[in-house]
């Protein structure tokens, strides 16, 4: 009668080498992956980097016809706890109001729509950075520390006229804000 062997029969050597490569291969795999991860919760904790989130939809025919996003709520409104919301439209090739004012060191909500294409925006030296794109509402959140002026470019590829479409961004001293935008009634961006 033939022997049978229950247990399972070691590999030659020259196997025994490959399960080691294999091992090395899987385990700098894993401490990548790991890495990779580490960086992802180290970038959104420490940095406040964040994907997009809440979809908000609009109809970007018909922002001129009222609404949010009317010509008249155009600007930063002050709200009574000092924090500041932003309303702006990207159109090709201009954002408008194209230069937004906003307080030091309080709360900032920024509010895009467009009105035809997909723009982008960024704010030079912060991290705000989104797509703008037609039928929904991009809403930012930041804070900005110190009073001065940054650029505010679209980054996103939109006509012939892409390049020429930026905006500025003062920031000033909460005691310096024009005292219009207390009034909730009546939105407001850089004096001229
Ligand atoms: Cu708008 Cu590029």
């Amino acid at each position: 009668m033939a022997e049978i062997s229950t247990t399972a029969q070691l590999p030659p050597s020259g196997d025994k080498r490959g399960e080691v490569g294999e091992r090395l291969w899987a385990g700098s795999m894993t401490a990548i992956t790991l890495l990779l991860v580490g960086v992802v919760v180290y970038t959104s904790a420490h940095w406040g980097f964040h994907p997009p989130s809440q979809v908000e939809t609009i109809d970007s025919t018909s922002l001129h016809e009222g609404g949010e996003f009317s010509e008249a709520n155009l600007g930063t409104v002050i709200a009574p706890d000092g924090s500041a919301v932003v309303r702006v439209v990207a159109q090709q090739y201009a954002f408008v109001p194209d230069c937004l004012v906003v307080p030091a060191g309080k709360p900032v909500t920024i509010r895009l729509a467009s009105a035809d294409v997909v723009h982008g925006f960024l704010v030079q030296g912060t991290n705000v950075n989104a797509m703008v794109v037609p039928g929904y509402v991009t809403t930012v959140h930041t804070m900005f520390k110190d009073p001065g002026e940054r650029l505010m470019p679209c980054h996103e590829f939109c006509g012939v006229g892409h390049q020429a479409m930026w905006a500025r961004v003062r920031v000033v001293e909460p005691s310096s804000f024009p005292s219009d935008a207390n009034n909730k009634q009546k939105a407001v961006s850089c004096a001229p």
